[in-house]
């Protein structure tokens, strides 16, 4: 395992145990593993959120952002510096289905669901709902590509292994 790989599986079990006491309404001790993420990997990533299973987060979650209502399922691939975030006015938080891939910058607000196997481009500032296999991308983001396919288009994080 990667130095980036152990960050990362690191981050992401604390906030599995984070969110576990929370579930179990254990106080205090789920704030205190979600500000440890915040201040050693620079991750937001509240007890409350509903994550999926093998979700992958880029460089161990650096600048991601998620409101504490929002549910992200399995497979999700969530890039660096990515919001899933409130929109002012409106109460609800995105909701991201299964195998979605969000590029680095990405801004997902408001009350939006992500159709399974979609791809959000890179800076794209989504306001709206796409439907599944879509590929979204600009301010505000655009239906680029419909249709089922398998996306592999974030480079995987370097290891530095070498
Ligand atoms: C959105 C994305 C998934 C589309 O990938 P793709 O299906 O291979 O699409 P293409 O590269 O063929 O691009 C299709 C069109 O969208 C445009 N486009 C692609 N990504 C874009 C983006 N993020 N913002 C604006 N336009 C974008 C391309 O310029 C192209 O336009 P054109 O047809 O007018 O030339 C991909 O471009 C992307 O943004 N991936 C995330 C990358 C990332 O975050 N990497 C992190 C590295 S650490």
């Amino acid at each position: 395992m990667t130095i980036y790989q152990g960050m990362t599986v690191t981050m992401e079990l604390l906030f599995r145990i984070s969110n576990w006491l929370y579930r179990k309404g254990v106080p205090v001790l789920p704030r205190l593993l979600y500000i440890f993420n915040r201040v050693v990997f620079s991750i937001v990533l509240p007890p409350s959120v509903t994550l999926g299973r093998n979700v992958s987060f880029s460089y161990s979650g650096l600048g991601i952002v998620v409101h504490a209502r929002c549910c992200i399922g399995n497979g999700v691939t969530i890039s660096q510096h990515v919001t899933l975030g409130g929109r002012s006015g409106l109460h609800d938080v995105p909701v991201v289905e299964d195998d979605v891939l969000i590029g680095a910058g990405a801004k997902i607000l408001g009350p939006v669901r992500i159709g399974r196997g979609a791809s959000i481009g890179a800076n794209s500032v989504v306001l709206h709902d796409v439907p599944p296999f879509a590929t979204v991308v600009g301010i505000p983001g655009k239906v680029i590509k419909t249709g089922s396919k398998a996306h592999s288009a974030v480079p995987p994080a370097p290891t530095f292994t070498s």
